[in-house]
């Protein structure tokens, strides 16, 4: 090969350019070339796979003309480059990427690749997992099977022919529809796949194994039969009927509610072991993390159950919202993710309750995007710049992108939203589209005016409202003022409309008052509202229809109220919510008296007293009634304005609360222990008496220790299905006692050789409030079945940890040196996954400057190692930058 034309021959690049150049969404060009159609052919083996790739490259009508054709690369060097059959020398590498001169209006290009899957250990391109081999091409993965015009607006058809020996692949998978098979010489075997519809290089997807599947048939609403196929290791096929019955619901709950048909006959779902995400949407193939496919009542918790149904759903809507309309480039990622999310939050919530399935994402976004849009990370869910696209996988672009299209569903109503979806799937499909395509059509199809709405996609940050409330002679008078924190790059913010769903109860009377939606529009505004009656409790955002915080001084009897009257589900959780959190943060702060302690204690074990008791209120709901704030969201709203967060005081003020309402309490407690415990597994109130039972738990810990272990030992031992024993496992996990080892240990002993069960034995015992947990979590590092390869056991072992705040946050420093140390032995293995640990240090601003020097130590301790990933060293520079 010639590398004299090289601009950067690879090995004069320096090993780590300081800075990755940072990729700009105004840049956007679109690609000088199209590629109609895309020839792939695969010789597969484990340790050495050729790749042939064979495409027609035809004058993009709607580009700029250029003789250039890049097509990228990474961590690949060309075996073979022919250009109209003729062998070509003179390319020339651009870094990672081949770069040919094309000088005519189309040219047959021919690319021929070959890789290494098993050393390949960042689980993207093609690697192996258990003996199999299988893709993961989002976001840029293709590019490291072979040279190609890796970007999303760039569709072609694939065509697919793949060999291999038959005793180790037995099956051969890729998109579309399997068009040809059969077997070859030397125990080889084939198979060739047509996907008929054009598509991005990024859904591209690929597995051979020995893999058995769990099918059935679905009837579209049009007649069609699709043949559905969940493909596990045999050992694992007798968990696999709860997939394959979410996956039915999706289908059909896609063509209830969005008109939205399946497209192909076939629908392939495989679990792997090794897999960097949760799931993957490639078109007609998805590759699943185990964990959200496998679940049977004796090694997944209810819990889990939900997360199989909510991901087969999630990627099976990518269908429509990801796949027949794809985004443009990687900043309109939100135009998918963000919409998919909220198609998955809607079905979910149809599927097992609106109430709480509201409560569970609230709770998400709050404890994953509001630190981001605090921190140092905040990006708008339309981000302008990035060095990684892995980095923008957000909760922000995921969660907020959710939330940001959810309020245009308030606004617009149901039906005018769905007018605005048809428009938008009728008005691009085909198409790699943009956020603002989205926008667009919900304005046209809804008939929404958008125009100020759009700041949504622009700014960063969570907005506050600041309430006030004013009686008047024609009701209750409402202003609210609204401020957009500054975040990195956004010093200066402007106003949005904020939906917002409120009502006026009477506390008097104890008249609900009837809803309604306000807009607020303006920097500062007021609203009148009817009043149902004298002493006037306000009850606002309502179902949280806007992703705002509210700052509402509302008196400690009125949230009593709200707890427990209001008719808004959500708004009771609030109440409740509001109740702990204002007398934690000040607690924390130092700001009460031996009294106001006394008082807020008072007022939220009366609130939890109603909420124990109240027979009309369903367990589910009473469960996440029961739930305290969570010390990371307290640790959010602490460290708001000038005021920084400090986890010793919170972990120690919420300890003592929970010690405080587990005595108040006692009574209440036991009696729902007793009625509940005696549900049984297959009982319609089950799921709800498990879900309130390891609560009881969990608060019984605090007040009486040695009687929560005897009933947590008890629970654990007696159980019959997963949840129970996991409960009581966890709450013995926090609990210095006999009965903690043994139980760890009976527990690990049962489900040896079980991986996602391991995993949980892992994550009890990284995420408990225990006082030698940092020395737990070092020994498990040491364990024999601690590998640093696989991404779920280092998640199990060392995410858990980062959240675990009496861990991570020890004063000693130690918590932040052990993910530091993880950081920097994963990057070179894992960068996408060792990326992600970075965000808990960059926290280091908004707490208080013991721990906020080490924190910081630690981040600039990674930054100065040598040979660092793009991934982690953008999210370290970022994270110091702020
Ligand atoms: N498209 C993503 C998977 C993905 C993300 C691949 C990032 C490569 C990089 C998929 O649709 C997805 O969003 N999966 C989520 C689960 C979902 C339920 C939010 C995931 O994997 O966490
Ligand atoms: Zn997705």
């Amino acid at each position: 090969m010639d590398i004299a034309h090289n601009p950067i021959a690879p090995e004069d690049a320096p090993a780590t350019p300081a800075e990755p150049p940072v990729i700009l969404r105004a840049d956007y060009k679109p690609f000088p070339w199209l590629l109609p159609e895309t020839k792939l052919v695969f010789n597969l083996g484990l340790e050495k796979t050729r790749v042939l790739a064979s495409f027609k490259v035809e004058r993009n009508p709607a580009a700029e003309a250029s003789n250039e054709l890049r097509l990228n690369g990474d961590s690949l060097t060309p075996a073979r480059v022919t250009v109209d059959d003729v062998t070509v020398e003179d390319y020339v590498m651009d870094g990672p990427d081949l770069i040919l001169t094309v000088p005519g209006d189309s040219h047959t290009i021919m690319i021929e690749t070959e890789i290494d899957p098993s050393a390949n250990t960042t689980l993207m391109g093609l690697y192996a997992s258990n003996g199999m081999l299988c893709t993961q091409c989002e976001a840029e993965g293709f590019r490291r099977i072979t040279f190609f015009p890796d970007r999303p607006d760039v569709l072609s058809t694939y065509w697919v022919h793949m060999s291999g020996p038959k005793e180790l692949f037995p099956v051969l998978l890729c998109n579309g529809n399997k068009v040809a098979e059969g077997e070859s010489e030397n125990g080889q075997h084939f198979a060739e796949w047509h996907d008929p519809w054009p598509k991005p290089s990024y859904l591209f997807a690929l597995v051979a194994g020995d893999l058995v599947a769990n099918s059935a048939p679905f009837t579209t609403m049009s007649g069609r039969e699709v043949e559905c196929n969940i493909w596990v290791r045999a050992e694992d096929l007798s968990r696999t009927d709860h997939a394959l019955a979410s996956l039915h619901h999706s289908m059909k709950w896609d063509e209830e509610t969005f008109g939205r048909e399946y497209d192909l006959d076939l629908y392939n779902i495989v679990a792997v072991s090794d897999f960097n995400m949760g799931a993957m949407e490639n078109k007609g193939l998805n590759v699943f993390n185990t964990k959200y496919v496998l679940a049977d009542p004796d090694t997944a918790t209810d819990a889990d159950y939900d997360g199989v149904e909510g991901v087969i759903a999630h990627e099976y809507f990518h269908n429509w919202s990801g796949n027949r309309i794809t985004c443009r480039d990687w900043f309109q990622l939100s135009l998918k993710e963000g919409f998919t999310v909220l198609r998955d939050q809607l079905f979910s919530q149809d599927m097992r309750g609106e109430a709480v399935k509201r409560i569970e994402d609230v709770r998400i976004l709050r404890a994953a995007q509001f630190p981001e849009d605090a921190g140092p990370l905040a990006h708008p869910i339309r981000p302008d710049s990035y060095r990684e696209i892995s980095n923008f996988y957000t909760a922000t672009v995921y969660n907020k992108g959710a939330e940001v299209i959810r309020m245009m569903r308030s606004m617009a109503g149901l039906e005018r939203f769905r007018a605005g979806t048809d428009l938008y799937f009728n008005r691009h499909d085909g198409e790699a589209a943009t956020c603002e395509d989205f926008i667009k059509s919900i304005e046209d199809g809804a008939g929404l005016d958008l125009e100020q709405f759009r700041l949504w996609y622009r700014q960063a940050g969570t907005p506050r409202v600041k309430v006030r409330q004013e009686t008047a002679r024609d009701g209750l008078t409402l202003t609210l003022s609204q401020t957009v924190p500054p975040t990195p790059g956004q010093p200066d913010k402007q106003a949005m409309p904020i939906p917002l769903r409120v009502a006026v109860h009477s506390r008097a009377t104890g008249q609900i008052g009837e809803e309604q939606l306000i807009v607020l529009t303006e920097s500062e505004q007021s609203f009148t509202l009817p009043m149902a009656g004298p002493d006037p409790v306000v009850s606002i955002n309502r179902g949280y229809t806007a992703p705002v915080v509210i700052e509402h001084d509302v008196p400690l009897e009125d949230l009593g109220f709200l707890a427990a009257h209001d008719d808004d589900p959500f708004a009771r959780y609030e109440a409740m919510q509001q109740l702990s959190v204002g007398h934690l943060v000040a607690a924390a702060s130092g700001e009460l008296d031996e009294t106001q302690r006394a008082a807020g204690k008072t007022a939220i074990g009366d609130a939890l007293a109603a909420i124990l008791t109240d027979e009309a209120l369903d367990d589910n709901m009473r469960g996440e009634l029961m739930l305290l704030p969570s010390e990371t969201y307290l640790f959010e709203q602490m460290a708001s304005g000038a005021r920084l967060a400090d986890p010793g005081a919170i972990h120690a003020e919420r300890e003592a609360l929970k010690t405080a309402l587990g005595t108040m309490l006692k009574r209440e407690l036991e009696g729902l222990y007793a009625r509940t415990a005696s549900v049984g597994f297959d009982d319609p109130t089950g799921r709800g008496a498990r879900k309130v039972k390891t609560q009881v738990l969990a608060l019984l810990a605090a007040s009486d220790p040695e009687q929560a272990a005897g009933m947590a030992a008890q629970q654990f031992d007696a159980a019959d299905n997963m949840t129970d024993r996991q409960g009581a496992l966890m709450v013995l996990c926090g609990i210095e006692s006999p009965q903690r080892a043994d139980a760890l240990k009976a527990f690990f002993d049962r489900y040896t050789g079980n991986d996602l069960v391991i995993d949980k034995w892992f994550t009890l015992q990284a995420l408990a409030p225990h006082a030698d947990v940092i020395d737990h979590v070092k020994a498990l590092a040491e364990h024999d079945d601690f590998t640093i390869k696989n991404p779920n056991r280092v998640r199990s072992l060392y995410m858990a940890f980062a959240d675990n705040p009496a861990g991570f946050h020890d004063p000693s420093g130690d918590g932040y040196r052990l993910i530091a140390d993880l950081i920097l032995a994963l990057d070179p293995i894992n960068p996408q996954t060792a990326a992600r640990f970075v965000s808990p240090l960059g926290k280091w601003r908004r707490i208080e400057p013991k721990r906020a020097a080490m924190m910081k130590a630690e981040l600039e301790r990674i930054a100065a190692a040598s040979g660092l990933s793009r991934d982690t060293s953008e999210q370290v520079t970022r994270s110091l930058e702020g």
